[in-house]
């Protein structure tokens, strides 16, 4: 069988940190072109790969024949045109999160899928830890009963990521809550087996970062390019009854960074880090912990659960649609947090 031929689009800090080490190891697969905006960056990782086929420009890489799939890692508001362009040219698209700034840019990418039959996965790798997958097994089982509640954070104390163009809203679509909260949240609708949202209502500030003092884990960045929110904040109301309150940081005067999510259900609830359940039995209370959980490359599993998919044409684990789910939540919270209104979610 010949190898699946995949062409990278941004070989940016996730590529050239997660992606390739992963794709190289995979028998079944060629790393067979590059495209990077900056050329030495994609220089720079075709010769450590091997790879001949090295481009500036992705709609000509895209005219390759031989190349079955992209993987597409640059910031957010290239993912939407170059999935459609990639789509289009009849090649499967593995995404990184968030799927697009926008919901509008999400539905144009699914709907591209869907009118040239090809996959699109999108990059929420959270859900191939061993704690998500158990946790999602207990679910699964409706151990849990009917969950109707579930508290999502993603808060950093100081952790505004000072490479590459995290806080620009031009380029990104929002701060923590587009960047990291799309995470958390799409661990959570997953957990709960996608309930549809019905409305949201939010809250975005910008405190920290127009500041030039900050202490911050990454180091200094310029205040004048800080144009997306450091927190946000949400609640969201789902058709089933059900809610999720989301909190999300950069910067934020807390004890301690936070990234779980705690699902409350009629027969038990959960939290994923640390991964443990919580139930009674004959009167009592119990926390339930899972031991001898297998360490996992999270990137690993998800981009061959990708590979699996192309191979043998069946549904990717994480699809177009459930991200378009999560990109209209955000939108809803990012509205109201503008309009100071809860926002009807169609
Ligand atoms: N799954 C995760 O946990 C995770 C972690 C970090 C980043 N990400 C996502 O990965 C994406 C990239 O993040 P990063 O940290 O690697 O950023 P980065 O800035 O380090 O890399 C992005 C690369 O894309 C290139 N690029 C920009 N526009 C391009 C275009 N039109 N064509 C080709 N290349 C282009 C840039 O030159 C850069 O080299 C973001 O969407 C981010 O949300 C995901």
């Amino acid at each position: 069988m010949s190898k699946l031929k995949i062409g990278f689009i941004g070989t940016g800090r996730i590529c050239q940190g997660h992606h390739l080490p992963v794709w190289a190891a995979m028998p079944d697969v060629e790393i067979f072109a590059v495209c990077d905006i900056k050329p030495d960056v994609a220089q720079l990782v075709a010769e450590k790969y091997g790879v001949k086929h090295v481009f500036a420009d992705y709609n000509e890489m895209l005219k390759m024949d031989e190349i079955a799939a992209v993987d597409i890692c640059t910031p957010n508001d290239v993912h939407s045109a170059a999935g459609v362009a990639s789509l289009n040219a009849g090649k499967h698209v593995m995404v990184e999160k968030p799927i697009a700034r926008t919901a509008a840019e999400a539905q144009v990418m699914v709907d591209a899928a869907k009118k040239t039959g090809r996959k699109l996965q999108v990059g929420q790798c959270i859900r191939f830890d061993a704690a998500s997958q158990a946790l999602k097994r207990f679910a699964d089982a409706g151990d849990m009963g009917d969950v109707y509640y579930a508290r999502a954070q993603a808060i950093r104390r100081r952790g505004v990521p000072t490479w590459g163009v995290f806080t620009s809203k031009e380029k990104q679509g929002g701060g923590p809550l587009i960047d990291l909260g799309v995470h958390i949240l799409d661990l959570t609708l997953w957990l709960m087996g996608h309930p549809k949202p019905i409305s949201a209502a939010g809250v975005a500030y910008n405190k920290f970062g127009g500041r030039a003092d900050v202490a911050n884990a990454w180091g200094p960045w310029d205040p004048d390019e800080f144009t997306v929110e450091d927190f946000a904040a949400g609640f969201i109301r789902f058709e089933n009854g059900a809610s999720v309150m989301v909190e999300t940081s950069f910067a934020a005067n807390i004890e301690k960074d936070i990234f779980n999510t705690a699902l409350m259900g009629t027969e038990g609830g959960c939290e994923y880090s640390p991964v443990r359940m919580f139930r009674e039995e004959h009167q009592t209370l119990l926390d339930v912990t899972p031991v001898g959980l297998p360490t996992v490359d999270r990137f690993q599993r998800e981009l061959q659960a990708f590979a699996d998919a192309v191979i043998n044409d069946t549904e990717p684990p994480v699809t177009g649609e459930q991200a378009l789910i999560v990109s209209k939540i955000m939108d809803a919270i990012y509205e109201s947090a503008e309009t100071g209104r809860e926002v009807t979610i169609d």
